[in-house]
């Protein structure tokens, strides 16, 4: 595959397979945009609205309360799309990174299980999963293993409405994840960040932490975020075409 790339692209790719097959701890961020070609819309995308609204009007605690309907909704036909999604090669070259390296960490912005559904193991979900319903009452979690038929749910325990396990615009990321992943960054040598726009806190901030502990931090993105200036390494390809190629050629390291 590396063959078919451009000269200064190819080399770039070498660098990266380089830096990570001489590092024993890795860890990856991800975004939207590593599911991009999976065909789901990533959220500042050209795609990202929903019946003309932006996700951050529509992902909050205060539109659940005031229009849970509509929240539910939202929710279900991300759902609904997201059924027919598969994993894309970028998933797959991160899970071949965790059977090399089983040290590797994951961190994921993303909601879509995809990275699970390709087979990584270790996943650091900071914003949650769209596939656990829980309860707005009482708190009691459910795994769906199936769409469910009405977009609105109700709690078996209490009879309060379900919502998605996901994490709010304004609420905290679930209990450990934000420890565990800048742990994580800061344990790493090697800090790969793909396909997120580098915005949305405290997400955003972990590769600044991993830089200040002296990993090499290594972006992924066709477009420049504010975090391409301080990457050691710009990478301005897909994640899909990327991140096999590193892999493939790691393993010729
Ligand atoms: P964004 O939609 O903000 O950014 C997606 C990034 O992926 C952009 O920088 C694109 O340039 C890049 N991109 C697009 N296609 C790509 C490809 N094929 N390969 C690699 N990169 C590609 O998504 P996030 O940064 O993930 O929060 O957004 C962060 C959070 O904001 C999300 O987790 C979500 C959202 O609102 C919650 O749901 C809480």
């Amino acid at each position: 595959m590396i063959a078919a790339l451009d000269e200064a692209l190819r080399q770039r790719i070498a660098l990266a397979a380089d830096w990570v097959a001489h590092a024993t701890r890795i860890a990856c961020m991800t975004g939207a945009g590593i599911s991009a070609e999976s065909g789901i819309a990533t959220f500042r995308g050209p795609d990202g609205l929903w019946e003309g609204r932006r996700p951050e009007e529509v992902a909050t605690p205060q539109a659940f309360r005031a229009d849970p309907e509509m929240v539910c909704r939202f929710y279900h036909a991300r759902r609904e799309k997201l059924v027919k999604c598969r994993p894309n090669p970028a998933h797959f070259a991160l899970v071949e990174l965790e059977r090399r390296r089983p040290e590797f960490t994951l961190i994921t912005q993303n909601v879509d299980n995809l990275h699970r559904a390709a087979g990584s193991r270790h996943v650091i979900e900071l914003h949650g999963n769209i596939w656990v319903d829980r309860c707005s009452k009482c708190a009691h979690q459910t795994r769906l293993d199936a769409l469910p038929n009405e977009p609105m749910q109700r709690c078996t325990a209490c009879a309060g409405l379900m919502r998605p396990g996901v994490v709010w615009f304004g609420e905290m990321l679930p209990e450990g994840a934000l420890e565990a992943a800048g742990e994580a960054v800061e344990a790493c040598e090697v800090l790969l960040v793909v396909g997120t726009s580098s915005l949305v806190q405290p997400a955003a901030s972990l590769a600044w932490h991993a830089k200040r502990h002296g990993a090499r931090v290594i972006e992924i993105n066709p477009d420049a975020t504010p975090l391409t200036h301080s990457a050691d390494l710009v990478i301005a390809e897909k994640a899909g075409v990327a991140l096999p190629a590193i892999i493939a050629s790691f393993a010729q390291v």
